[in-house]
């Protein structure tokens, strides 16, 4: 099968009350997984900043740095070359404008992904976002739960549940796709803002614990695949059990290593 390889022009046409097929994204962190999913039909690939989280055993995404990016970026996309890949910008990298230009440029050009992700929707980064598709970088928006700011936010929870912050999110979508986002993730966003949002704008939304009627769903594959001991969040109903997969194959191993073997000279004896 050959991949049909997306782009900006034809992501931002995905929207589904224009009759479009929804658009899938998973997260993904290393070389051999991003081969398979480059043979399959997802559209997109997220280097999320989930990393942190689910590989590296950091407590919360703030600990992620450049470097980490850079690393799992550059193995992601050496094995999907086809499937258009986006990298999360780490906490702290954009916190001015001059610093989010220098280091978007550093992690577009190392990891050659299609495009950057970031978080929030404030003045600065509006600013930088306008910059940054300026010298050809597109970006990706992220509005909602945003797990970079769970200290400022208070926690993990749903977003949306008032007028005011309703109003807050929607003013705030509509200022990323004016500042030249090209798409916008909106992560635990109550269903019906997500879905106002998504008639509201005509970028494609990529939703999260967000409900069904956003332009396209995505999930951390280490969710969708159980790959931890810990339940995955609600919204997320797990089509295998990785983990226990994992357990399986290390105890087959550990029975083959201890079973009986035979020495050279024929006599046996028990390995262990
Ligand atoms: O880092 C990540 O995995 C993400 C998704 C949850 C959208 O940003």
């Amino acid at each position: 099968m050959t991949k049909v390889k997306l782009n900006t022009r034809k992501i931002k046409k995905r929207k589904l009350h224009l009759g479009k097929k929804p658009l899938s994204m998973l997260t993904c962190y290393d070389f051999q997984t991003a081969q398979l999913m480059d043979q399959t039909d997802l559209d997109l690939i997220l280097v999320g900043d989930s990393v942190g989280n689910v590989v590296l055993g950091y407590d919360t995404t703030v600990e992620v740095t450049l470097q980490d990016m850079i690393t799992f970026g550059r193995a992601v996309k050496k094995g999907a070359p086809q499937t258009f890949t986006v990298v999360d910008l780490p906490f702290g990298t954009y916190a001015t404008v001059s610093s989010g230009l220098k280091n978007s440029i550093e992690l577009f050009q190392k990891t050659k992904a299609e495009a950057l992700k970031l978080e929030g929707a404030s003045k600065t980064f509006l600013k930088l976002i306008g910059k940054l598709t300026d010298v050809g970088i597109p970006v990706m928006g992220h509005l909602g739960l945003t797990p970079q700011s769970v200290h400022q936010q208070g926690g993990y929870f749903t977003h949306g549940k008032t007028t005011p912050e309703e109003v807050k999110i929607m003013r705030e979508a509509k200022a990323l796709e004016e500042a030249g986002c090209f798409a916008l993730v909106l992560e635990c966003v109550t269903p019906k803002l997500a879905k106002r949002i998504s008639e509201e704008l005509t970028i494609p939304t990529i939703g999260i614990g967000s409900g069904v009627d956003t332009d396209g769903q995505v999930l951390v594959i280490n969710d969708l695949l159980k790959m931890g001991p810990l339940r995955p969040p609600q919204f997320c109903q797990p089509v295998a059990d990785f983990f226990e997969l994992k357990r399986q194959g290390i105890e087959i191993f550990l029975n083959d290593v201890q079973k009986e073997e035979k020495d050279s000279d024929g006599s046996s004896r028990v390995s262990q």
